[in-house]
């Protein structure tokens, strides 16, 4: 079990990598319209990738993944897959970026609303987004994963909404997913994990509307409800730092909740 801490100039290539991640998602956002496709999508973010940004999708044949970005609509909890399916109106939809720039990785989602949505809808994306921030402002020196994992647990169950358990955050540097495993449920072992400056993770709670329970799908990526109830994440990669942390991924004129 070995932790990977990053010297400043490692720093530097996860902060540029960082916002790569986040402009992606920014030149996608005006995409996000009833009648387009997933696929769609992703051919924009990869055209992007690789022929304005010079960055490399992490997702494109990781572990056999087959697209450049991930898409989870509705009841999806995390790495649907881009295809033919057209977004309607009052879907939610998150999207799912990880660049590979100068042997670094970025990696980011937000939730995106495709036309009005329901009310119900809207508040479970806004107590996903609140659950990675309140874990976030946990982040600085000697304060333990535990503590991150214990503010999102508390504050989905406050709002009446379940936190998922089997897919979790991770330690992130030259490798897509290195130690530690950031739990997003206040799991005893998350207590030895001690946060020291230079240690790069990511946190991206995945929140849903109904109960915990997840299942797989026949494509071996899709994972949905098992109740199909809604689900929503968000996703920042960030560091701690000497006196607490720097998030690498924000979008602009995003600034901490918390
Ligand atoms: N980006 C996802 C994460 O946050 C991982 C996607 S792996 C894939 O860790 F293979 F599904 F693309
Ligand atoms: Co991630
Ligand atoms: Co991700």
């Amino acid at each position: 079990m070995t932790i990977i801490l990053k010297s400043a100039s490692q720093l530097e290539k996860m902060r540029v990598a960082g916002k790569l991640a986040s402009e992606v998602l920014d030149i996608l956002t005006p995409l996000v319209k009833p009648g387009i496709t997933t696929e769609e999508l992703n051919q924009a973010a990869h055209t992007y990738m690789t022929e304005v940004q010079g960055t490399i999708p992490a997702t494109l044949d990781y572990r056999g993944f087959p697209k450049s970005i991930c898409t989870s609509i509705n009841h999806v909890v995390c790495h649907g897959i881009p295809g033919n399916k057209k977004l309607k109106k009052g879907d939610i939809i998150n999207i799912d970026v990880t660049v590979i720039k100068d042997g670094y990785h970025g990696d980011t989602s937000r939730m995106f609303e495709v036309g009005e949505i329901k009310p119900f809808a809207a508040r479970l994306c806004k107590v996903a987004y609140e659950c990675l921030w309140k874990g976030i402002a946990q982040v600085k020196p000697q304060a333990t994963l535990f503590e991150v994992a214990a503010a999102i647990e508390q504050h989905a169950h406050a709002h009446h909404c379940s936190v998922v358990h089997e897919y979790c955050g991770h330690g992130i540097g030259q490798s897509f997913h290195e130690e530690p495993q950031v739990l997003h449920y206040a799991a005893d072992e998350l207590k030895e994990i001690i946060l020291k400056p230079g240690m790069t993770f990511t946190i991206e709670p995945m929140i849903n509307l109904g109960k915990l329970d997840v299942k797989l799908l026949g494509d071996n990526w899709t994972v949905v409800t098992k109740d199909r109830s809604l689900s929503a994440q968000w996703e920042h990669t960030l560091a701690v730092t000497k006196t607490g942390y720097e998030v690498f991924t924000l979008r602009p004129g995003e600034t901490p909740l918390y």
